[in-house]
């Protein structure tokens, strides 16, 4: 089966390549040349573990091809994904559908065959009945589908979550798009991979309640783990403990400075707007929005206080272990870093850092923030160390090193990756998340 990928960044990106590699012929557009033209010389737009092997591999068998030309792309494709951006829009949080409108116009006007125009970006409930229009407005003679196919990639694992799913969804209207995204997704349906059907609303917000609520997990973990500061208990314990009732389950019950990325922050947004507009409140949502933003400032002053409050921290040094908002991507959108390195900034604390993979990005969006080669150089002279991201890099430092590097060795760990007892026999004036 043909494929056509509109929108070659994260989603589209990985999605084509899976596409290609289950057998489909897949051709990526973006109207990005130089984006395309790196793609045919093998470099990736993305940071994403594994997937410069699966597109070397699948151009190289022709499965997969890259192109700027919209028109050319979607000839003869029998699904034509849109996979381009939704992002929030400035001032009101809505999603911006600006660019799924206009790839909808222009597949209107060029489709040549019979297709399937499925929606892969994270739109609002009711875009797909917009799409539709847009597509039926263009006079197009051609039989299409408008369908929902929300993708729940994470950054990082997104070739594993991508073959190996918990779920797809597919919100379709009428049994000629059932039958299509049936035949596109026919390589997961027979490893077993449940396939939901639903209708296209239904399916669209699927997408916004799946997110909300994980990102309402990691709130209510997060203020758990702020209580068990003050009480004396241990978070680690509460999560397991909590997450072996089969009822709340284990995973993203992990305590830390606050959830951040593409995702989460931008599709809590624009829930809540659509709520707005339908008069139907979410406040649950609301509360995870506000407790979350301010979260990442108080993570500030919690380095702060390691280094005795603010008021003595002024011209003190602090050296960070990670900027981008989790392991595994060079993604810096909405990363707990930001605020915490503004929080110490402001304060007056001379700040260093390291991160693997996310620096280049870093740098323009944290310029008063020294970039260095290393965790060590990083933490050089410093008076307060804190790990932000769990890098793997981090999880085993050495920590005699470490110790003797420092001005102080004061550590802030705000992934929980270390253990407060061997932290404190190191020798280590040691904080944590919800834990003594
Ligand atoms: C998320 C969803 O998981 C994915 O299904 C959707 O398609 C896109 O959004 P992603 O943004 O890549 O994926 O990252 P994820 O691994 O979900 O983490 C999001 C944020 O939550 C990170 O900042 C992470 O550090 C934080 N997090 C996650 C926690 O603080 N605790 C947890 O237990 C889990």
């Amino acid at each position: 089966m043909k494929i056509a990928m509109v929108g070659s960044g994260y989603v589209g990106l990985v999605s084509g390549a899976c596409f290609a590699d289950f057998g489909h012929d897949v051709v990526c557009i973006d109207k990005d040349q130089s984006k395309i033209d790196r793609l045919h010389d093998g470099i990736m737009p993305i940071y994403e573990p594994g997937l410069d092997a699966l597109v070397e591999s699948n151009f190289k068998a022709g499965r997969l091809s890259f192109t700027t030309s919209l028109s050319e792309g979607i000839k003869g494709a029998s699904a034509i994904f849109i996979a381009v951006g939704t992002p929030s829009r400035r001032g009101d949080g809505h999603a911006d559908l600006s660019f799924v409108y206009a790839v909808a116009a222009e597949v209107g006007e060029h489709l040549s065959n019979n297709a399937v125009i499925v929606t892969k970006s994270t739109v609002p409930v009711g875009t797909g009945d917009e799409v539709e229009r847009i597509i039926k407005d263009s006079g197009t003679t051609r039989t299409f589908s408008v369908v929902s196919n929300p993708e729940f990639l994470r950054e990082g694992a997104a070739i594993r979550d991508f073959k190996r799913p918990d779920r797809i969804v597919i919100g379709a209207e009428d049994d000629f798009g059932r039958d299509i995204m049936h035949e596109v997704y026919r390589p997961l349906f027979l490893n077993e991979s449940p396939i939901l059907f639903t209708e296209r609303r239904t399916s669209e917000l699927i997408k916004y309640a799946a997110n909300a609520f994980l990102a309402t997990k990691i709130t209510f973990i997060n203020e758990m783990a702020d209580l068990c500061e003050k009480v004396g208990a241990d978070i680690q314990d509460v999560s397991r403990g909590i997450g072996m009732d089969n009822r709340i389950g284990s995973k993203f019950l992990h305590a830390g400075p606050g959830y951040g990325g593409s995702c989460f922050p931008k599709d809590t947004l624009a829930l809540l707007k659509t709520a707005e507009d339908y008069d139907s409140p979410t406040r649950i949502v609301e509360a995870v929005v506000k407790t979350n933003d301010s979260r990442k400032r108080a993570m500030g002053r919690k380095v702060l206080d390691a280094l005795g409050g603010a008021e003595k921290a002024r011209g003190k040094k602090a050296g960070l272990l990670g900027l981008t908002f989790k392991p595994n991507t060079d993604d810096m959108r909405d990363s707990p870093a930001i605020a915490i390195a503004q929080t110490l900034t402001d304060a007056g604390v001379i700040v260093s850092a390291y991160d693997p993979e996310g620096m280049d990005i870093a740098k323009p969006i944290m310029p008063d923030v020294a970039m260095c080669d290393d965790p060590y150089s990083a933490i050089e002279g410093v008076d307060v160390v804190a790990i932000v991201t769990e890098w793997d890099a981090f999880r085993a430092l050495d920590m005699k090193r470490l110790k003797e590097l420092v001005a102080a060795p004061v550590l802030v760990d705000l992934r929980n990756i270390y253990n407060p007892e061997d932290m404190r026999a190191a020798g280590f004036t040691y904080a944590s998340i919800g834990r003594n």
